[in-house]
């Protein structure tokens, strides 16, 4: 290495910053009434470090009681969605460069809180069981997978991305103002089962839809689909619901062209 180059210890800590993170902490069970606010200085922080490292190192060096949810921390397993300077956000796919160094976080909005940053995911899961997100079939056990053809399974590739984080449910004031509404995370759910062609299970399925807690309090207000850490095209597929229902058949797909900007 050139006399004149920084090495790895010097060139990581010219990057180096203090960051002021300020943590929505509740624990019903030492007493707290209501959320406050703490704050912690984390000092050698660097731009690339995620959200979850920065928690990480509250727990380990400040505060071991702050409780949240990770699993994976690769951005696959939905575990850790939060309101990361007021979006909702997988914290382990956000990084402190696009935040600067002051960031908050909060819980997830519309879900009861459990403790800090963990909410009850459980109305949430039943929204989901409710729209038979399974393939209903009366055809036999083929005792291998059941196969269908590249086009077939472009109407549902989208859909299939969804690592159900909750972001978009807990993102649309419908969800807020009427926590029965099955919500985004659901409808999405439901339609990757209701434009899988193996599937038998539409008109189930599209009642539940078609209920007055259904795809239809959906107001097309869009925050979902930014709040998507998958990029999905929430209201795309929200809007083909809405179709399904009124023509009373999936058809409609064949032959449209995936405008998702996503590979298959
Ligand atoms: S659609 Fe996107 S935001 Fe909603 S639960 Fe699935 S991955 Fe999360
Ligand atoms: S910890 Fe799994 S998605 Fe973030």
């Amino acid at each position: 290495m050139a006399d004149d180059q920084p090495t790895p210890t010097e060139a990581s800590s010219q990057h180096a910053l203090t960051v002021s993170l300020r943590v929505a902490r509740y624990n019903p069970e030492a007493g707290d009434k209501k959320p406050h606010v703490e704050t912690y200085n984390l000092d050698g922080c660097h731009p690339m470090d995620r959200v979850l490292d920065l928690l990480i190192r509250v727990k380990g060096e400040q505060s071991g009681s702050l409780a949240y949810r990770r699993s994976c921390a690769h951005g696959i397993c939905g575990s850790d969605a939060m309101v990361i300077n007021g979006k909702n956000r997988l914290a382990c796919k956000t990084l402190v460069r696009d935040l600067g160094s002051a960031i908050s976080v909060e819980p997830l909005k519309g879900l009861a809180v459990k403790k800090d940053l963990i909410v009850d995911m459980e109305p949430f899961f039943e929204s989901y069981k409710s729209v038979m997100p399974y393939q209903v079939t009366s055809q036999p056990p083929t005792g291998k997978e059941r196969l269908q053809s590249p086009a077939d399974q472009a109407k549902i590739d989208d859909q299939s991305k969804c690592i159900m984080c909750a972001a978009c449910t807990t993102s649309c004031p419908s969800f807020w103002a009427n926590d029965k509404f099955v919500g985004p995370a659901a409808v999405v759910q439901a339609s990757r089962f209701l434009f899988d062609t193996r599937d038998e299970g539409n008109a189930e399925r599209l009642t539940v839809l078609n209920d007055y807690t259904g795809v239809w309090r959906c107001r097309t207000i869009f925050n979902c689909v930014e709040a998507c850490p998958q990029g999905i095209d929430i209201t795309k597929h929200i809007g083909n619901v809405k179709k399904a229902i009124l023509y009373g058949t999936t058809d409609f797909l064949e032959g449209e062209e995936d405008h998702s900007g996503h590979g298959h």
